[in-house]
Protein backbone atom coordinates (compact mmCIF):
# COMPACT_ATOMS: atom_id res chain seq x y z
CA UNK A 1 0.00 0.00 0.00
CA UNK A 2 1.10 3.52 -1.25
CA UNK A 3 1.50 6.40 1.56
CA UNK A 4 -0.38 8.94 0.29
CA UNK A 5 1.45 12.22 0.23
CA UNK A 6 -0.95 14.55 2.60
CA UNK A 7 -1.81 16.87 0.01
CA UNK A 8 -3.54 14.32 -1.96
CA UNK A 9 -5.29 12.03 1.05
CA UNK A 10 -8.46 11.88 0.75
CA UNK A 11 -11.18 13.39 2.89
CA UNK A 12 -11.72 10.49 4.36
CA UNK A 13 -8.41 9.83 5.40
CA UNK A 14 -8.05 13.32 6.51
CA UNK A 15 -11.08 13.27 8.90
CA UNK A 16 -10.36 9.94 10.40
CA UNK A 17 -6.71 11.35 11.05
CA UNK A 18 -8.22 14.74 13.11
CA UNK A 19 -10.23 12.18 15.20
CA UNK A 20 -6.84 10.69 16.19
CA UNK A 21 -5.29 14.21 16.84
CA UNK A 22 -3.52 14.88 20.17
CA UNK A 23 -5.08 18.13 21.28
CA UNK A 24 -3.20 19.38 24.08
CA UNK A 25 0.78 18.75 25.34
CA UNK A 26 -0.66 16.05 27.40
CA UNK A 27 -1.57 13.95 24.35
CA UNK A 28 1.28 14.85 22.44
CA UNK A 29 3.68 11.89 22.74
CA UNK A 30 7.51 11.71 22.49
CA UNK A 31 9.70 14.61 21.34
CA UNK A 32 10.27 15.12 24.61
CA UNK A 33 13.37 17.86 24.55
CA UNK A 34 11.02 19.72 21.95
CA UNK A 35 7.60 19.79 23.99
CA UNK A 36 9.55 20.74 27.23
CA UNK A 37 11.16 24.13 25.22
CA UNK A 38 7.33 24.81 23.62
CA UNK A 39 6.19 24.26 26.98
CA UNK A 40 8.47 27.00 29.01
CA UNK A 41 8.12 29.49 25.86
CA UNK A 42 3.98 29.24 25.83
CA UNK A 43 4.13 29.63 29.84
CA UNK A 44 6.36 32.66 29.25
CA UNK A 45 4.54 34.19 27.05
CA UNK A 46 1.14 34.15 28.63
CA UNK A 47 2.71 35.26 31.46
CA UNK A 48 3.53 38.44 29.48
CA UNK A 49 0.49 38.71 27.17
CA UNK A 50 2.54 38.77 24.12
CA UNK A 51 2.66 36.26 21.45
CA UNK A 52 4.63 33.43 21.10
CA UNK A 53 7.58 34.07 18.94
CA UNK A 54 7.71 32.64 15.53
CA UNK A 55 8.04 28.82 15.18
CA UNK A 56 9.36 26.82 12.49
CA UNK A 57 9.31 22.78 12.85
CA UNK A 58 10.52 20.57 10.18
CA UNK A 59 10.58 16.56 9.82
CA UNK A 60 9.24 13.93 7.57
CA UNK A 61 5.65 13.80 7.08
CA UNK A 62 3.44 12.31 9.40
CA UNK A 63 5.55 13.01 12.85
CA UNK A 64 3.45 15.49 14.12
CA UNK A 65 4.14 18.87 12.65
CA UNK A 66 0.69 19.83 12.17
CA UNK A 67 -0.57 18.30 15.49
CA UNK A 68 2.14 20.92 17.50
CA UNK A 69 0.51 23.80 15.56
CA UNK A 70 -2.88 23.20 16.49
CA UNK A 71 -1.87 22.09 20.25
CA UNK A 72 0.38 25.51 20.50
CA UNK A 73 -2.91 27.53 19.83
CA UNK A 74 -4.99 25.45 22.35
CA UNK A 75 -2.21 25.76 24.64
CA UNK A 76 -2.19 30.10 24.28
CA UNK A 77 -5.89 29.87 24.22
CA UNK A 78 -5.74 31.83 20.75
CA UNK A 79 -7.42 31.25 17.32
CA UNK A 80 -5.35 28.98 14.67
CA UNK A 81 -5.54 30.17 10.96
CA UNK A 82 -4.12 27.40 8.87
CA UNK A 83 -3.16 27.78 4.96
CA UNK A 84 0.14 26.13 3.05
CA UNK A 85 2.63 27.75 1.52
CA UNK A 86 1.27 26.72 -2.22
CA UNK A 87 -1.90 28.32 -1.34
CA UNK A 88 -0.57 31.84 -0.73
CA UNK A 89 0.13 32.74 -4.64
CA UNK A 90 -0.37 36.30 -4.35
CA UNK A 91 0.78 39.13 -1.90
CA UNK A 92 -3.08 39.60 -1.79
CA UNK A 93 -3.45 36.22 -0.08
CA UNK A 94 -1.51 36.63 2.64
CA UNK A 95 -2.39 40.56 3.27
CA UNK A 96 -6.03 38.99 4.01
CA UNK A 97 -5.17 36.49 5.95
CA UNK A 98 -2.99 38.57 7.92
CA UNK A 99 -5.61 41.96 8.64
CA UNK A 100 -7.99 39.14 10.11
CA UNK A 101 -5.81 37.95 13.04
CA UNK A 102 -6.82 38.80 16.34
CA UNK A 103 -3.94 39.91 18.70
CA UNK A 104 -1.47 37.04 19.70
CA UNK A 105 -3.30 34.29 16.98
CA UNK A 106 -1.42 31.79 15.31
CA UNK A 107 -0.91 31.60 11.91
CA UNK A 108 -0.03 28.39 10.32
CA UNK A 109 1.50 28.27 7.06
CA UNK A 110 2.32 24.51 6.28
CA UNK A 111 4.95 23.57 3.45
CA UNK A 112 6.30 26.72 3.94
CA UNK A 113 9.11 26.21 1.74
CA UNK A 114 6.71 26.42 -1.06
CA UNK A 115 5.59 30.00 -0.52
CA UNK A 116 6.30 32.15 -3.91
CA UNK A 117 9.20 34.29 -3.47
CA UNK A 118 7.17 38.14 -3.75
CA UNK A 119 4.84 36.51 -1.08
CA UNK A 120 7.81 35.56 1.22
CA UNK A 121 9.29 38.93 1.19
CA UNK A 122 5.88 40.18 1.86
CA UNK A 123 6.16 38.49 4.99
CA UNK A 124 9.43 39.86 6.35
CA UNK A 125 8.12 43.15 7.97
CA UNK A 126 4.98 41.46 8.81
CA UNK A 127 7.01 38.62 10.97
CA UNK A 128 9.59 41.05 12.16
CA UNK A 129 7.97 44.35 12.58
CA UNK A 130 3.94 43.02 12.64
CA UNK A 131 3.99 45.37 9.68
CA UNK A 132 2.69 45.33 5.73
CA UNK A 133 4.02 47.55 3.18
CA UNK A 134 1.97 47.96 -0.03
CA UNK A 135 1.63 49.95 -3.05
CA UNK A 136 -1.55 51.55 -4.37
CA UNK A 137 -1.70 52.26 -7.52
CA UNK A 138 0.95 51.73 -10.16
CA UNK A 139 2.99 54.34 -12.13
CA UNK A 140 3.44 58.02 -11.19
CA UNK A 141 0.41 58.12 -8.48
CA UNK A 142 1.39 54.78 -6.54
CA UNK A 143 2.20 55.70 -3.08
CA UNK A 144 3.76 53.30 -0.42
CA UNK A 145 1.58 52.71 2.68
CA UNK A 146 2.44 50.87 5.83
CA UNK A 147 -0.39 48.98 7.95
CA UNK A 148 -0.11 48.05 11.51
CA UNK A 149 -0.77 44.63 12.48
CA UNK A 150 -1.83 43.00 15.55
CA UNK A 151 0.85 40.77 16.93
CA UNK A 152 0.86 37.12 16.04
CA UNK A 153 2.80 33.88 15.89
CA UNK A 154 3.54 33.03 12.64
CA UNK A 155 4.14 28.88 12.38
CA UNK A 156 5.59 27.15 9.51
CA UNK A 157 6.13 23.47 8.46
CA UNK A 158 8.50 22.26 6.11
CA UNK A 159 9.93 18.75 5.79
CA UNK A 160 13.65 20.38 5.82
CA UNK A 161 14.60 23.17 6.81
CA UNK A 162 17.41 23.40 3.89
CA UNK A 163 14.23 24.28 1.19
CA UNK A 164 13.63 27.67 2.59
CA UNK A 165 15.85 31.02 2.29
CA UNK A 166 17.89 31.80 4.81
CA UNK A 167 16.59 35.65 5.13
CA UNK A 168 12.99 33.43 5.73
CA UNK A 169 14.85 30.92 7.68
CA UNK A 170 16.34 33.74 10.70
CA UNK A 171 13.28 35.10 10.83
CA UNK A 172 11.92 32.35 13.23
CA UNK A 173 13.37 32.55 16.63
CA UNK A 174 11.65 28.99 17.24
CA UNK A 175 13.64 26.03 15.46
CA UNK A 176 12.75 22.58 16.19
CA UNK A 177 13.38 19.36 14.19
CA UNK A 178 11.47 16.34 14.93
CA UNK A 179 12.52 12.96 15.13
CA UNK A 180 11.32 9.75 14.28
CA UNK A 181 9.90 8.09 17.15
CA UNK A 182 10.90 5.20 19.40
CA UNK A 183 8.68 1.94 19.16
CA UNK A 184 7.81 2.27 22.54
CA UNK A 185 6.15 5.74 22.24
CA UNK A 186 4.49 4.48 18.85
CA UNK A 187 2.78 1.86 21.29
CA UNK A 188 1.75 4.81 23.52
CA UNK A 189 0.22 6.17 20.51
CA UNK A 190 -1.34 2.92 19.47
CA UNK A 191 -2.85 2.44 22.69
CA UNK A 192 -4.78 5.98 22.52
CA UNK A 193 -6.04 5.43 18.97
CA UNK A 194 -7.47 1.65 19.73
CA UNK A 195 -9.37 3.29 22.18
CA UNK A 196 -11.06 6.19 19.91
CA UNK A 197 -11.43 3.51 17.33
CA UNK A 198 -12.81 0.82 19.99
CA UNK A 199 -10.39 -1.52 18.34
CA UNK A 200 -9.49 -3.77 21.15
CA UNK A 201 -5.18 -4.11 21.03
CA UNK A 202 -3.39 -6.00 22.87
CA UNK A 203 0.35 -5.40 24.25
CA UNK A 204 2.09 -7.19 21.85
CA UNK A 205 -0.28 -6.07 19.16
CA UNK A 206 0.62 -2.84 19.09
CA UNK A 207 4.43 -3.54 19.69
CA UNK A 208 4.46 -5.65 16.27
CA UNK A 209 2.59 -2.61 14.66
CA UNK A 210 4.63 -0.12 16.21
CA UNK A 211 7.72 -1.68 14.61
CA UNK A 212 6.70 -2.06 11.90
CA UNK A 213 5.52 1.94 11.07
CA UNK A 214 8.70 3.76 10.28
CA UNK A 215 8.58 5.58 13.23
CA UNK A 216 6.11 7.28 12.18
CA UNK A 217 2.69 8.07 13.89
CA UNK A 218 0.77 8.64 10.69
CA UNK A 219 1.62 5.39 9.52
CA UNK A 220 1.05 3.66 13.19
CA UNK A 221 -2.12 5.21 12.83
CA UNK A 222 -3.34 3.97 9.33
CA UNK A 223 -1.68 0.13 9.75
CA UNK A 224 -4.37 0.19 12.79
CA UNK A 225 -7.31 1.44 10.68
CA UNK A 226 -6.19 -0.96 8.25
CA UNK A 227 -5.74 -4.14 10.46
CA UNK A 228 -8.88 -3.15 12.07
CA UNK A 229 -10.24 -4.02 8.87
CA UNK A 230 -9.02 -6.92 8.44
CA UNK A 231 -9.90 -8.71 12.21
CA UNK A 232 -13.32 -7.41 11.39
CA UNK A 233 -13.44 -9.49 7.93
CA UNK A 234 -12.00 -12.47 9.55
CA UNK A 235 -14.47 -11.93 12.59
CA UNK A 236 -11.13 -11.76 15.31
CA UNK A 237 -11.95 -9.75 18.07
CA UNK A 238 -8.71 -9.00 19.65
CA UNK A 239 -5.76 -8.22 17.28
CA UNK A 240 -2.66 -9.51 18.93
CA UNK A 241 1.07 -9.97 17.24
CA UNK A 242 -0.08 -13.05 15.00
CA UNK A 243 -3.28 -10.97 13.81
CA UNK A 244 -0.83 -7.78 13.41
CA UNK A 245 1.61 -10.05 11.83
CA UNK A 246 -0.41 -11.58 9.12
CA UNK A 247 -2.55 -8.01 8.14
CA UNK A 248 0.75 -6.32 7.82
CA UNK A 249 2.22 -9.02 5.72
CA UNK A 250 -1.11 -8.65 3.36
CA UNK A 251 -0.22 -4.68 3.23
CA UNK A 252 3.11 -5.69 2.16
CA UNK A 253 4.64 -4.09 5.22
CA UNK A 254 7.92 -6.35 5.96
CA UNK A 255 9.39 -7.01 9.45
CA UNK A 256 11.72 -3.56 9.68
CA UNK A 257 8.47 -1.55 8.40
CA UNK A 258 10.10 -1.53 4.88
CA UNK A 259 6.85 -0.80 2.07
CA UNK A 260 6.61 -1.30 -1.36
CA UNK A 261 8.59 1.98 -2.02
CA UNK A 262 10.99 1.23 0.28
CA UNK A 263 12.02 -2.31 -1.14
CA UNK A 264 11.48 -0.56 -4.71
CA UNK A 265 14.87 2.09 -4.06
CA UNK A 266 16.77 -0.63 -2.52
CA UNK A 267 16.10 -2.81 -4.78
CA UNK A 268 17.13 -1.00 -7.97
CA UNK A 269 19.95 0.55 -6.50
CA UNK A 270 21.47 -2.87 -5.89
CA UNK A 271 20.15 -4.57 -8.53
CA UNK A 272 20.06 -1.50 -11.60
CA UNK A 273 23.52 0.42 -10.23
CA UNK A 274 25.10 -2.40 -8.26
CA UNK A 275 24.83 -0.98 -5.43
CA UNK A 276 25.86 2.53 -6.30
CA UNK A 277 26.34 5.33 -5.86
CA UNK A 278 23.97 6.87 -7.89
CA UNK A 279 22.49 9.92 -8.07
CA UNK A 280 18.88 10.89 -6.45
CA UNK A 281 17.55 11.62 -10.11
CA UNK A 282 18.43 8.63 -11.52
CA UNK A 283 16.57 6.63 -8.79
CA UNK A 284 13.80 8.86 -8.91
CA UNK A 285 13.40 8.00 -12.63
CA UNK A 286 13.92 4.45 -12.43
CA UNK A 287 11.44 4.19 -9.34
CA UNK A 288 8.73 6.20 -11.33
CA UNK A 289 8.85 8.98 -8.11
CA UNK A 290 9.19 12.92 -7.30
CA UNK A 291 12.67 13.41 -6.63
CA UNK A 292 11.39 15.42 -3.54
CA UNK A 293 9.10 12.39 -2.28
CA UNK A 294 12.27 10.59 -2.76
CA UNK A 295 14.43 12.49 -0.49
CA UNK A 296 12.19 13.80 2.01
CA UNK A 297 9.73 10.72 2.52
CA UNK A 298 11.92 7.71 1.58
CA UNK A 299 14.99 8.48 2.23
CA UNK A 300 15.27 9.76 5.59
CA UNK A 301 14.48 6.36 7.38
CA UNK A 302 16.08 4.50 5.24
CA UNK A 303 19.52 6.30 6.10
CA UNK A 304 17.88 6.79 9.74
CA UNK A 305 17.83 2.83 9.45
CA UNK A 306 21.31 2.37 7.88
CA UNK A 307 19.82 0.58 4.53
CA UNK A 308 21.62 3.99 2.55
CA UNK A 309 24.06 6.11 3.04
CA UNK A 310 24.87 9.45 0.83
CA UNK A 311 28.52 10.27 -0.62
CA UNK A 312 29.29 12.94 -3.14
CA UNK A 313 28.76 11.13 -5.89
CA UNK A 314 25.51 9.43 -5.00
CA UNK A 315 23.82 7.16 -3.15
CA UNK A 316 25.38 3.78 -1.79
CA UNK A 317 23.80 0.55 -0.51
CA UNK A 318 24.89 -0.48 2.73
CA UNK A 319 26.70 -4.14 3.88
CA UNK A 320 23.29 -4.17 5.83
CA UNK A 321 21.01 -3.66 2.60
CA UNK A 322 22.85 -6.16 0.36
CA UNK A 323 22.43 -8.75 3.42
CA UNK A 324 19.03 -7.42 4.21
CA UNK A 325 17.89 -8.58 0.39
CA UNK A 326 20.01 -12.24 1.00
CA UNK A 327 22.55 -11.06 -1.61
CA UNK A 328 26.16 -10.84 -1.06
CA UNK A 329 28.01 -7.65 -0.64
CA UNK A 330 30.68 -6.69 -2.65
CA UNK A 331 34.41 -7.13 -2.17
CA UNK A 332 34.75 -3.72 -0.78
CA UNK A 333 31.57 -4.09 1.56
CA UNK A 334 32.63 -7.81 3.01
CA UNK A 335 33.15 -7.62 6.21
CA UNK A 336 31.57 -4.11 6.94
CA UNK A 337 29.31 -3.71 9.72
CA UNK A 338 26.91 -1.33 8.05
N1 LIG B 1 3.40 13.14 19.19
C1 LIG B 1 2.25 12.56 18.78
N2 LIG B 1 1.45 11.95 19.68
C2 LIG B 1 0.31 11.35 19.27
N3 LIG B 1 -0.11 11.29 17.99
C3 LIG B 1 0.65 11.89 17.06
C4 LIG B 1 1.86 12.55 17.39
N4 LIG B 1 2.40 13.05 16.28
C5 LIG B 1 1.58 12.70 15.26
N5 LIG B 1 0.52 12.00 15.73
C6 LIG B 1 -0.53 11.39 14.90
O1 LIG B 1 -0.10 11.38 13.55
C7 LIG B 1 -0.99 12.13 12.74
C8 LIG B 1 -0.19 12.95 11.77
O2 LIG B 1 0.47 14.00 12.46
P1 LIG B 1 0.65 15.44 11.81
O3 LIG B 1 0.76 16.41 12.92
O4 LIG B 1 -0.41 15.70 10.80
O5 LIG B 1 2.07 15.27 11.09
P2 LIG B 1 2.84 16.24 10.08
O6 LIG B 1 2.11 17.55 10.09
O7 LIG B 1 4.22 16.32 10.63
O8 LIG B 1 2.81 15.56 8.74
C9 LIG B 1 -1.84 12.94 13.71
O9 LIG B 1 -3.17 13.09 13.24
C10 LIG B 1 -1.84 12.13 14.98
O10 LIG B 1 -2.87 11.18 14.94
MG1 LIG C 1 1.17 18.32 8.40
Amino acid sequence: MPRVPPEVAIPDEKRLEASLRPRNFEQYVGQTTVVEKLKVYVAAAKARGDALDHCLFSGPPGLGKTSLAHILAAELGVGLHVTSGPALERKGDVTGLLINLQPRDLLFIDEIHRLPAPVEEYLYPAMEDFRLDITIDSGPAARAMKIDLPSFTLVGATTRTGLLTSPLRDRFQIQERLDYYAPSDLETILARSAGILGVQLAEDGAREIATRSRGTPRIANRLLRRIRDFAEVAGVKRVGREVAARALERLEVDRSGLDPMDRKILLTILEKFGGGPVGLDTIAASVGEQRETVEDVYEPFLMQEGFLHRTPRGRMATARCWRYFDKPPPADLQGALF
